[in-house]
C-alpha cells in the first residue's frame, strides 16, 4: 500500500508546509530528480535527512529557493550569479556561493562550509511549496545514499516506504539526471558536477573562463568523492555486446541482435541524449530488478548531456 504517495492539490501543498514546519521530511518532484525536502533552517530536520538517507555528514545539501531575494538573505551574490540566474533559472543549474555571515541556514545543511549550494527548480509544485513555506528548502535526491536517484514517486517509495509521511506525485522527472553544479565564487565558472546545463550552454551565455573540476587539486564538491548511482548488479559500460547472463541497456541503433533472449531496453531509439538522460535512472532501476547477473550498457556519445550520463555510468560501474 502506497498511502503516502499523493497527487498535487491545494490540500497537499498545505500538508507539505505543515510537514516542513514540524521539522519533518517529504519527497518533492523536480525537473531533475525527486528531492527529499526539509526546512533548511532547522537543525533537527536536516539531521533527519542525513540519518534516513545514511548520508555522510561531510556531504552538504542544495538549498532550493523560489526567488532571488531569498538567495540574497543567506549568500554573497556577484555579477556572475545574476547573469547565470537570469539565463538558467528556474532550471537545473546549482550555483556555489559564499555564505553571508550570521545567516539562518542550519550549519548541518552546509556541512559547516563557508560556501552554500543554491538552485531554483523548474517545477511548479516545488516552487509553490517554497513560496508558501517562505523559507529555503534543503533537498538532496530522495534516495538512500549511493543508490540510483529517483525520477518518479515509486522510486522514492522503493527506498523509503512509509518512513516519510508524504511523497508528492509529479510524474516522471523531465530531465532525469541531477542539476549541473558550478562554483562561481571567483570570476570563473568551475563545473563540479555535469548535468543538463552543459558547458556549451554556459559558454553561449556568459563570457568567462569555464574550468572543469580537477583543474584544482582541492576537493571542491564533497559529493563527488562517493560511489554513486549503484545498481546492486554488476554494470558493464561502453560495450556493444551482451554477456552470457545479462540484461542490456542500448542507445540508438546499438542493441543486441535477434539471437539475444534477455531483456533489452533502449535509452533512446532515435539517439536523443536528452531522452536518454530522462530514461537512464528509471531503466537502470528496472533492469536491476530483473533476474540477470549483469547489466551491459551501450556506449553513449560524450557530448552535451551525454557527459552527465557517462559520468553517472562510470561511477555506477566502478
Ligand atoms: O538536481 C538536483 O540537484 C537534485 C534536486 C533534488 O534538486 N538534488 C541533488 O542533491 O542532486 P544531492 O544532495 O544528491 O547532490 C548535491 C551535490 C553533492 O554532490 C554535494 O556535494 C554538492 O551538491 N554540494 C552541496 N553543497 C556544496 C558546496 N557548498 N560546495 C560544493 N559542492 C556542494
Ligand atoms: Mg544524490
Amino acid at each position: 500500500m502506497t498511502t503516502n504517495i499523493k497527487k498535487n492539490s491545494g490540500k497537499v501543498i498545505q500538508q507539505a508546509c505543515e510537514i516542513l514546519s514540524n521539522g519533518e521530511l517529504l519527497a518533492i518532484p523536480s525537473e531533475t530528480v525527486y528531492g527529499l525536502g526539509a526546512d533548511a533552517t532547522s537543525d533537527s530536520a536536516i539531521s533527519r535527512i542525513y540519518k534516513i538517507k545514511k548520508r555522510p555528514h561531510i556531504n552538504p545539501l542544495i538549498l532550493h529557493v523560489s526567488n532571488i531575494k531569498m538567495v540574497e538573505q543567506f549568500a554573497e551574490t556577484n555579477t556572475l550569479f545574476y547573469s547565470l540566474s537570469k539565463y538558467f533559472w528556474p532550471g537545473p543549474l546549482t550555483v556555489i556561493l559564499n555564505q553571508k555571515k550570521n545567516n539562518e541556514i542550519s550549519k548541518l545543511a552546509t556541512s559547516n562550509l563557508s560556501s552554500v549550494a543554491v538552485r531554483l527548480p523548474d517545477n511548479k509544485i516545488f516552487q509553490n511549496i517554497i513560496e508558501k513555506f517562505n523559507n529555503p528548502i534543503a533537498a538532496p535526491s530522495a534516495n538512500i545514499s549511493g543508490n540510483i536517484s529517483p525520477t518518479n514517486p515509486y522510486h522514492v517509495y522503493e527506498d523509503f516506504g512509509e518512513e516519510i509521511k508524504l511523497i508528492i506525485d509529479g510524474g516522471q522527472s523531465e530531465k532525469g539526471v541531477e542539476s549541473t553544479v558550478v562554483d562561481i565564487r571567483s570570476q570563473d565558472i568551475i563545473i563540479l558536477r555535469h548535468g543538463p546545463i552543459t558547458q556549451k550552454m554556459l559558454e553561449n551565455k556568459v563570457d568567462c573562463k569555464i574550468k572543469k573540476k580537477g583543474s584544482n587539486k582541492k576537493i571542491l564538491s564533497p559529493g563527488q568523492m562517493f560511489k554513486h548511482y549503484s545498481p546492486s548488479k554488476k554494470l558493464i559500460i561502453n560495450s556493444i555486446k551482451p554477456t552470457k547472463n545479462c540484461s542490456f541497456l542500448g542507445f540508438s541503433n546499438i542493441m543486441p541482435d535477434k539471437k539475444f533472449d534477455g531483456i533489452a531496453l533502449n535509452l533512446s531509439n532515435s539517439g536523443d541524449l536528452n531522452e536518454a538522460a530522462s530514461n537512464l535512472f528509471k531503466m537502470l532501476r528496472f533492469l536491476d530488478k530483473t533476474d540477470t547477473q549483469e547489466i551491459v550498457v551501450a556506449p553513449i556519445p560524450n557530448k552535451d548531456v551525454g557527459f552527465a550520463i557517462n559520468d553517472k555510468l562510470k561511477r555506477a560501474s566502478s
